[in-house]
């Protein structure tokens, strides 16, 4: 199926995955070098490696230890291609391992911050000139390569790694102990950058500009002269790929917008003004409200309520969508780290059904074009920026798809949401004003269906309590509690219970995730 993804450019760089966390954020930092990388997993094949023709390939980290029996290997066999390979902690161990090297348990490992040292009188590509010679990487191994491969050179050691860096300049096969691609490692970039500009020799031209050129030439490929709709949510990655469309094929794209009365203040006017006003985008606006509270009334359990958001956001889409017959092609956001982490095939439990506003059943009947699906999260962001969109939608933190709708708990109702929509606008203008915005991951208010006793100016007082959350997080499975300031967060409590009526107390919620999640429902 043709994707509508922006063409891979011609160079690119493959990041083999060993496990855990480490090759997302290698792929990304490759890319922040202007060099286009993608990740596979470490099971490839030599010819699987060969049909790609990637300029380099660079071994991830990994929990395991390639001194146990049943540890990811490699085959041997994409060692014999020819392809400049530059192995970062596990990758290390695992070339010096299958080629000729040795790895050992050493004295006892190195976790967190460690000196790293050039070996006296011995040349370095990797760890040229401009790195000083003695400098601090982070760590996390517990063996450690003794012998590097065979007619490789150790150019480097630390306390407990005595092979820390080593280099064979003629097969062009790298390894490293440490990771570079964490902000800790002082010259970690610039590692990679020696590897990637100069010993791979590959042009740093992956940049925003060619993406979009890309992505635009890839999407009027792959729609011709068709035309294409895309649901709206407001959320940056619709957002963007919508803007990315529109450049593309001009009005022959539709956009749906389906407000379902749980969006947060002022948000569908700011979706209207946006893409209708502001970037001419044809725009059917759906008012739908109505037909969210009525199913929603009176229901508590929260895997309950998302269900009915769920179904009802998709009958009405496709209500909408009905007048559009002659629209074969349906444009998503999908992300690559979306791409990546479907495809591990991790069974894990379901703790919430996830639903994307703007995502739609399986049966639909297009070919979907998903021009974001070879970008990260900050690429999006910077091709909406570049692409001329608002930063309000450009930085907008997540909002999950069944919007205030899980952020009331209990049973919601039109006034719980009113209610709730000024005590959340209330947080967020509070969190800008303090210039926190891009640097809490997420903040907003929640409601709880219960009420409790005050005193306001004399006079009892039996209303909802608001609590406010706010959490930072890199990749939402976990999340730490935010530590606003106190005065930040008086200003809120007093305007909460001052501006809105029917609050009469505000909670902050410190719990991290596990064991809260972010959401309350
Ligand atoms: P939890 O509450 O599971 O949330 O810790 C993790 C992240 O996902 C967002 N979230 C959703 N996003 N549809 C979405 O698109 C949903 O149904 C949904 N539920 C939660 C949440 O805001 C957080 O960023």
């Amino acid at each position: 199926m043709a994707d509508g993804t922006a063409s891979a450019p011609e160079q690119v760089v493959l990041v083999v995955d060993f496990g855990a966390q480490y090759a997302q954020l290698i792929a990304r930092r490759v890319r922040e070098l202007n060099v286009y990388s993608e990740i596979v997993s470490h099971t490839i094949t030599a010819q699987e490696i060969a049909e790609r023709k990637p300029s380099a390939l660079i071994l991830s980290g990994g929990p395991a230890s390639v001194r146990v029996e049943g540890a990811p290997q490699l085959d041997p066999a994409i060692y014999d291609l020819g392809i400049p390979t530059f192995g970062i902690c596990y990758g290390a161990q695992l070339l010096a391992q299958q080629l000729g090297g040795e790895v050992s348990r050493y004295d006892q490992g190195e976790y967190g911050r460690t000196t790293l040292r050039r070996t006296d009188g011995v040349e370095s590509v990797l760890l040229h000139d401009g790195i000083d010679a003695e400098h601090t990487v982070w760590m996390s191994h517990f063996d450690a390569i003794t012998e590097p491969p065979t007619g490789a050179t150790a150019v480097a050691s630390t306390a407990n790694a005595p092979v820390a860096a080593f280099e064979d300049v003629v097969r062009r096969i790298y390894g490293v102990q440490h990771h570079p691609e964490v902000v800790h490692s002082e010259f970690g970039q610039a590692v990679l950058e020696q590897f990637l500009w100069r010993e791979a020799a590959i042009e740093p031209t992956w940049t925003m500009g060619s993406i979009i050129d890309s992505s635009i030439e890839a999407i009027r490929a792959q729609v011709g002269d068709g035309r294409a709709i895309c649901g709206l949510s407001g959320g940056v990655d619709s957002a963007v790929a919508a803007a990315l469309v529109h450049r593309a094929i001009g009005d022959r794209l539709t956009c749906v917008y389906v407000d379902t009365g749980l969006m947060r203040l002022n948000e569908s006017d700011q979706v209207v003004e946006t893409f209708e006003k502001h970037q001419g985008i044809e725009l059917i606006h759906v008012d739908a409200a109505a037909r969210f509270f009525e199913p929603l009334a009176g229901v508590t359990e929260p895997e309950a309520k998302r269900k009915i958001i769920g179904e009802t956001f998709i009958r009405v889409f496709e209500e909408a969508k009905a007048g559009l017959g002659d629209a074969a092609f349906l444009v998503q956001g999908t992300l690559y780290s979306d791409v990546v982490e479907s495809g591990t095939g991790d069974t894990t439990a379901t703790i919430k059904s996830h639903h994307n506003v703007g995502g739609l059943p399986d049966d639909v009947d297009f070919e979907l074009v998903e021009p974001l699906r070879n970008l990260f999260k900050d690429e999006v962001r910077r091709v909406g920026s570049e692409l001329g969109l608002p930063d309000e939608i450009v930085w907008r933190q997540p909002f999950p798809g069944p919007g205030l709708g899980v952020r009331i708990i209990g049973s919601v109702t039109p006034e719980k949401v009113a209610i709730l929509q000024h005590a959340d606008a209330v947080v967020r203008d509070e969190i800008n004003k303090a210039g926190l915005e891009r640097e809490i991951f997420q903040s907003f208010a929640v409601l709880a269906d219960i009420r409790t006793v005050g005193v306001m100016g004399d006079e009892r007082t039996y209303a909802h309590p608001i609590i406010i959350r706010a959490v930072n997080s890199d990749d939402v499975m976990t999340a730490d509690w935010s530590r606003l300031p106190y005065d930040l967060l008086e200003t809120m409590s007093n305007r909460i219970i001052n501006e809105v009526d029917g609050v009469n107390r505000v909670a902050y919620d410190i719990t991290s995730k596990p064991p809260g999640t972010i959401e309350w429902e």
